[in-house]
This record gives C-alpha cells, sequence and structure tokens, in this order.
C-alpha cells in the first residue's frame, strides 16, 4: 500500500499534538474503507427460511428485436415473477453490473450520476425488485469504469444497490426459536484473477494503481483478510462466499484464483457464487472438495461456459438462480427466463455445514 507512509506520518503527528496517550485510530483514509469494511452488516428476519435470488453480468442493454432493454427484458419479468412468488428477501449480484451496451456507450458507469443507474438498473428490475436490496459486488466491467462511483452510489445515494465496499461481510440471522445464521463473504476477484501487469484495460489499470493494488502482496493481504472472516465466521450455519470470477473447472485457474479454492475447503464454506461466464453452470459438492459452486452469469449476455463443470446450459439460454435456506437444507434452481414462459432447468440440495460439523 503506496499510501502507508503517508499514514503513518499523520498518525505520529496526531500522537504528538495531542496529549492524551491512547488516542483511537480509526481507519485513517477514505481508500481502506473503500477496499474491505470494518463492520459487519447484520440482518434479522422473522422467517423461518431465507429467500433469495442469484444475478450476474445483467447490465446489457444491447441487441433484442423490440426490447428496449435489449435481452435483460425477459430475465428481469421472470425475476420478477419469482421474487413476488416466493417472497425473496434479497438479491445476490455477482457483478458487471453495467456494460458498454452500443457503440457511443461506455463500460461501467462514470459517476453517482450516470443515466445507466436508471436505465440500466432501475428502469429494468420492477416490482418486488425494486424493493429489495441487491447484494453487489463489482465484476471486470464495473473496474473498466469509475468503480468507486458504484460504493460511492451504495453509500450516499442509494443503498439499495449495496455495494458498502470492495469487500465485506453480512450476516442473516432467521427462524424464530431455532436461530440460524447465514454468513455471507462479498469479494472482489479482479484482484485475485487479473495479474496487474497483464492488465491491459487502461480504466482497471488506474484503478489498481490507486489502490496500490500493483504487486502480489496485495492479493496475499486480501486472501487474509478473507481466510480471518471464514475464522470469525465458524459458528454460522452455513457460509456462502459470493465474487465475480467463477471457481469452475478450467475457469478457475488464473493467477490466485486457485487460492480461493483452497481457502473455501478448509474453512467449510457451503457455497460459492459467481458470474463472468455468461452461462448458468453448477459443480456440486463432491467428498474431497465439499463446496457447491454455482455461476449465474447470463442475465443479459451468454456464451460457452467452463470445462469441468457437472451440469451447464448451452449457449444461447438466459436466467438466473433462485434459493432458499432453511435451517437444515438449501434447496436451489436454475430458471431458464430466456423468453418469459419460464422453465426451471436444474434443481439440487445442499445441506447446513452445521450438519456436516454437528456442535
Ligand atoms: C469517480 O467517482 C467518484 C465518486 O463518485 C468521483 O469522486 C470521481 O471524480 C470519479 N472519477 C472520475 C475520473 O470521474
Ligand atoms: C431455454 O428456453 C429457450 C426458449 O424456450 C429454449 O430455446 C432453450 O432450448 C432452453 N434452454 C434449455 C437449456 O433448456
Amino acid at each position: 500500500m503506496k499510501l502507508l507512509p503517508i499514514i503513518t506520518f499523520i498518525i505520529i503527528q496526531y500522537l504528538l499534538i495531542t496529549s492524551s496517550a491512547t488516542p483511537i485510530i480509526k481507519t485513517p483514509t477514505s481508500l481502506s474503507i473503500l477496499e474491505t469494511s470494518n463492520v459487519i452488516y447484520e440482518e434479522i428476519y422473522k422467517d423461518d427460511k431465507l429467500d433469495y435470488l442469484v444475478i450476474g453480468d445483467w447490465g446489457f442493454q444491447g441487441k433484442g428485436v423490440g426490447q428496449k432493454h435489449g435481452n435483460q427484458k425477459n430475465v428481469a419479468f421472470v425475476m420478477k415473477k419469482w421474487a413476488e412468488r416466493y417472497n425473496s428477501q434479497f438479491i445476490i449480484n455477482v457483478g458487471d453490473s453495467f456494460y458498454k451496451s452500443e457503440k457511443d456507450d461506455h463500460q461501467g458507469v462514470d459517476s453517482v450520476d450516470d443515466e445507466k443507474w436508471k436505465v440500466a438498473w432501475l428502469d429494468v428490475y420492477k416490482g418486488r425488485l425494486a424493493e429489495i436490496p441487491w447484494y453487489s459486488v463489482a465484476g471486470n466491467h464495473d473496474w473498466y469504469n469509475n468503480v468507486t462511483a458504484e460504493i460511492d452510489y451504495s453509500l450516499n445515494v442509494n443503498s439499495r444497490f449495496f455495494m458498502p465496499s470492495l469487500f465485506y461481510v453480512r450476516t442473516s440471522i432467521f427462524g424464530n426459536e431455532e436461530k440460524t445464521k447465514v454468513a455471507w463473504i462479498h469479494i472482489d476477484t479482479n484482484l485475485f484473477f487479473y495479474e496487474y501487469d497483464w492488465i491491459q484495460n487502461d480504466g482497471m489499470k488506474n484503478n489498481f494503481n490507486t489502490l496500490g493494488w500493483d504487486n502480489n502482496k496485495e492479493v496475499e493481504m486480501k486472501l487474509r483478510w478473507i481466510e480471518q472472516q471464514l475464522i470469525e465466521q465458524q459458528d454460522a450455519n452455513w457460509i456462502f462466499v459470493a465474487g465475480h470470477h467463477p471457481l469452475i473447472g478450467t475457469c478457475a485457474t488464473y493467477y490466485y484464483m486457485p487460492k480461493l479454492i483452497e481457502l473455501f475447503e478448509s474453512y467449510g464454506v457451503s457455497g460459492y457464487f459467481a458470474g463472468h461466464a455468461h452461462v448458468l453452470e453448477y459443480k456440486s459438492p463432491k467428498p474431497n472438495s465439499p463446496v457447491a459452486y454455482f455461476t449465474s452469469g447470463a442475465a443479459s449476455r451468454t456464451s460457452d461456459g467452463c470445462g469441468g463443470k457437472d451440469w451447464g446450459m448451452p449457449e444461447g439460454t438466459f436466467g438466473f438462480l433462485h434459493a432458499t435456506i432453511t435451517a437444515n437444507e438449501m434447496t436451489f434452481s436454475f430458471v431458464n427466463a430466456t423468453t418469459t414462459k419460464d422453465k426451471v432447468v436444474y434443481q439440487g440440495k445442499l445441506t447446513a455445514r452445521s450438519i456436516w460439523n454437528p456442535k
């Protein structure tokens, strides 16, 4: 971190000018606040289940005959129906929230006032989708432009687009008597996926420079941060991690990405949600690899998927993931929302980590 000498200087100055022996030193720069939150955001629900949708790579407005909002439109329509049917409590947004959709357009957002907040998000996702929070992380397309503005928007304009920092932790506690705790660790995988020297995109490179993300010490530090959060959340019945880049098969081989798998497996993560590959895909837990890996990156574009998956939809199929968690079980469905006549194309079940390892 390049700012460290400056920070140290400020702290020393502070110590010199105050007589108090034990000053409270808060995180002294806005930059480090931007990277990781020190608070854990806690939600308490009266319901005996937790219901949510996972969407990724959704902000592509272009194309689609007669579709004002491109291929996003049908997916948004079907998601609304599901969110209302199941009273979904929130959305896990795995990033690539804003794309360059046509020639004169730009990647990501320029600022908190960018019209894309309205045209690519607020105008598209209606009904219940416009009432519940979207717990977000940044994708590479968000990094191509002003990723700071997305945090700023969350903190100062509309916290329903929830991204108070690049990395943050939430806990959802639900159920009347038996309190079930679900821990959610939202991470920025761009740091683990793109090696600094190989970054081609100027916007991303500038953003990496601003944060001092130009060396693998930074990468290691963030890995330790994730590990620390996993240690602190070991009492949770469920632990989920959400990031932009997938950890399935051939897609999981880039730069530091395999280290994430090691961490998730050692600390008993229940599942990992990602997008980036514009497909719906799944890799089920195995005896030697108990983590479930989900890719939901087909909410506005489609592409090929990752070799090594257990299940996946072919290119050309749009959709999202729906899941319901109870104390002991999570059921999930991948939904084909290519047209408004939606269809469940894959269903599965996971067991709570509190059942793998009874207390
Ligand atoms: C990016 O957004 C931030 C926060 O909204 C703003 O302060 C900054 O000026 C923007 N940067 C550029 C290069 O536009
Ligand atoms: C998804 O739905 C579309 C439209 O009905 C259909 O063409 C496509 O084959 C379906 N995809 C899968 C994987 O079933």
